[in-house]
């Protein structure tokens, strides 16, 4: 198995690393100074309330918005991300929580969209070659490559568009709710998908809001909470009470966002709460959350 742990992966050079990045919609403040690593081969989950600024992230990366300010290192790199396409040919690739299938096609068409192999014409063997063997890669229970998307499962058609995203070669990938749709069996299916990717070694970003989910596949978990970080835990020393936690602003305090950083707080007292943190900072979990939307 490829899986490096956490800690020597968090000792090398990340993949991606964003430094008080910021974004502003008119008056809202979307984000204000995120801090974010990603290192290859590792599966960080970005967590937070409706309205934290997740899908802000994602599009920053994603390059559908330009941030305000902060930079973004990628590959080592100082980089802006204007468009789409930068994103694809740095080597960022998102999968979008309505995966952007076209139904009436088949899988090896959806695959190749855009991009089928051949200047001049199709070359239908290539193409189907090729689909195989990334399916395969990835481990995938897809029953032929010339079936309609429309016949596949809501799984299948989360690993369709995964597959597709990884004919670029990126180096990180994003997807967004990629199990929100699904049932227990299919959800399981799309989790062992990202664990190939990480053992592929790609980093990968993973929204979420199912707890089991992330804690069945991530290294990491960065939590948001109106637009900030609000924590970034390594998954083997957190809980999920303590997550809800940072998701609800009940651990809201800069001392509880510094120890997690650092991992201080594995030593001793409960995982994710450092023991000098105040009493009075600790709020009950229902009711603390007024700013976020719905
Ligand atoms: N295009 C936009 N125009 C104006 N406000 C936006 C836009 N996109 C997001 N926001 C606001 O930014 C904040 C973060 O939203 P979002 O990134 O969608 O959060 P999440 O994905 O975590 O639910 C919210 O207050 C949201 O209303
Ligand atoms: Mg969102």
């Amino acid at each position: 198995m490829s899986t490096l742990p956490a800690e020597r992966l968090e000792s090398s050079a990340p993949v991606l690393s964003m430094r008080g990045v910021s974004k502003h919609f008119g008056a809202v403040a979307a984000l204000t100074d995120i801090e974010l690593d990603v290192h290859a081969g590792e599966v960080v989950a970005l967590v937070g309330d409706n309205g934290a600024g997740k899908s802000t992230l994602v599009k920053i990366l994603s390059g559908v918005h330009p941030q305000d300010a902060g930079t973004v290192t990628f590959d080592g790199k100082d980089v802006t991300i204007h468009s789409p396409v930068d994103a694809i040919n740095l080597g960022i690739a998102t999968v979008f929580q309505d995966l952007a299938l076209c139904d009436n096609l088949t899988v090896v068409d959806n695959l190749f969209l855009g991009r089928e192999l051949a200047p001049w014409r199709l070359n239908e063997v290539e193409m189907e070659v090729q689909s195989w063997k990334l399916l395969r890669q990835l481990s995938a229970k897809i029953p032929s490559v010339r079936i309609a998307v429309a016949s596949l499962s809501g799984g299948q058609r989360q690993t369709v568009a995964i597959a597709r995203s990884l004919l670029g070669s990126p180096k990180l990938i994003i997807l967004d709710e990629p199990t929100a749709a699904l049932g227990v069996e299919q959800t399981a299916e799309v989790l062992n998908l990202v664990e190939r990717l990480r053992e592929n070694g790609l980093a990968v970003i993973m929204i979420s809001h199912n707890m089991q989910d992330v804690q069945a596949v991530s290294d990491r978990v960065a939590v948001l909470r109106l637009g900030r970080n609000n924590g970034t835990f390594r998954m083997k020393d957190v809980s999920t009470d303590d997550l809800i936690a940072a998701i609800t602003g009940a651990t809201d305090n800069v001392v509880t966002q510094r120890a997690a950083q650092t991992g201080a707080a594995g030593a001793g007292g409960k995982p994710g709460v450092p023991p000098e943190a105040p009493a009075e900072d600790r709020q009950p979990a229902a009711g603390t959350d007024e700013g976020s939307e719905q």
